[in-house]
């Protein structure tokens, strides 16, 4: 579902993230992408949901080369793709629920059907009693499963998370996992950039290793080198 084949990427003027990255991910992987803050993760995250551009090398993701892929092309790709940020990106003027149902509205789908869809999944999530409330007024673990939900709602292939429990307790760093890894049974291929190793030797699941930009490991079970 994922290949990359020597991916660098430098941002101007010169500074090297990634450099001549190697690897491929199969539908329905879990992989945790690991490694120290400047490692080049969030960078490898921003690739994959073409927010940013390879200097050089080959990104290829569902048969979509990113090299060459126009505006259309992304907006397809990223309706494929579910991403969670670290800082939760919710829109503060917007209800739990409308925050929610958010990409749904691009897909076209009609309010009265992404009320229940929203409703549906804050229910999963436990704020089933939250949905008019705004973001802001939920605490950082409610903020964060409300991006997960947000994530999931149009049910994409792929969801990409960046440090999703970087801000959590331990109690809500295992809701958040569960959750990913109910996607993940369902079928969902993820990607979680963390550097927790707690949770990467616990899970004991495929891991990516970058230091300064390359892949300094990959490992099927990390346990016992996390
Ligand atoms: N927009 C940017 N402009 C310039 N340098 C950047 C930018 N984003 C990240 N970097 C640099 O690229 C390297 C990798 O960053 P990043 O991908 O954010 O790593 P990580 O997520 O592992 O902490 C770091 O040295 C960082 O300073
Ligand atoms: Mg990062």
């Amino acid at each position: 579902m994922i290949h990359l084949h020597n991916v660098y990427k430098t941002y101007p003027p010169d500074q090297n993230a990634l450099k001549g990255l190697d690897l491929d991910v199969k539908a329905g992987d879990f992989i945790f992408i690991a490694g120290a803050s400047g490692a080049g993760k969030s960078t490898l995250l921003k690739l994959l949901f073409g927010a940013e551009t390879p200097s050089k090398g080959e990104v290829v993701i569902g048969g979509r080369n990113l090299s060459s892929i126009d505006r259309d092309g992304i907006a397809h790709l990223r309706r494929e793709i579910g991403v969670i940020f670290q800082d939760y990106k919710l829109l503060p003027r917007r209800t739990v629920a409308d925050n929610v149902a958010f990409g749904l509205e691009v897909l076209g789908i009609k309010e009265s059907e992404r009320k229940r869809l929203a409703l549906s999944l804050l229910k999963s999530i436990g704020l089933e009693d939250r949905g008019d409330a705004l973001p802001l007024t939920l605490s950082g673990g409610e903020q964060q499963r409300v991006s997960i939900a947000r994530a999931l709602i149009h049910q994409p292939r792929l969801i990409l998370a960046d440090e999703p429990t970087g801000n959590l307790d331990p109690d809500m760093t295992r809701v958040v996992f569960d959750l990913l890894l109910e996607a993940n049974a369902a079928g969902v291929t993820v990607l979680v950039a963390t550097h927790n190793l707690a949770i990467i030797e616990e899970l004991n699941l495929r891991t990516v290793v970058l230091d300064r930009g390359k892949i300094i490991g990959d490992f099927q079970s990390p346990r016992g080198i996390a």
